[in-house]
């Protein structure tokens, strides 16, 4: 998922650019806008921590770039090209070091494992929209 202020800031075609020189190839691929309830169902796995309440209200607060990418080792590998959670902590090159606010509004969201990736394209996306 690409976040509501990466897109408001205009860098969706950047950053869907890195994502394809890196290997990924776009299976699926949607604008859309999460309300609260479903930001909430989104990260529920989240829904204990203290941040929760702001998460949902930011992922809630304008349109998102849902995707499905495909690759080999690709939980690991996207997750090594967005960045640490914290910007100020991602490494040289990664998407959340050019492209993040903040640890909160970090400009992408990665799935962290193929069972999560897997739940996650069910959540956006309908069989006829994959290719
Ligand atoms: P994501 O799930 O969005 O790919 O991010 P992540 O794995 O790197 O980080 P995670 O621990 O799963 O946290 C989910 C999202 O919650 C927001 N967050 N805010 N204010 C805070 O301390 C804080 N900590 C996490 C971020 O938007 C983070 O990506
Ligand atoms: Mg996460």
């Amino acid at each position: 998922m690409i976040k509501p202020e990466a897109v408001a800031a205009g860098h969706t075609g950047a950053i869907l650019a890195k994502m394809q020189a890196a290997g990924f190839r776009l299976v699926a691929m949607k604008k859309t806008k999460l309300d609260a309830d479903r930001a909430g169902a989104f990260y529920a796995v989240h829904s204990e921590r203290p941040f929760y309440g702001e998460l949902v209200e930011y992922m809630s607060s304008g349109p998102i770039i849902a995707a499905i990418l495909e690759k080999d080792n690709a939980v690991l590998d996207f997750r090594a090209l967005i960045g640490a959670t914290d910007p100020s902590e991602a490494a040289e090159g990664t998407i959340r070091k050019e492209f993040a606010e903040s640890k909160a509004k970090n400009a992408v969201h990665g799935s962290d494992s193929d069972e999560n990736a897997e739940i996650e394209s069910n959540f956006f996306f309908s069989g006829n929209e994959r290719f």
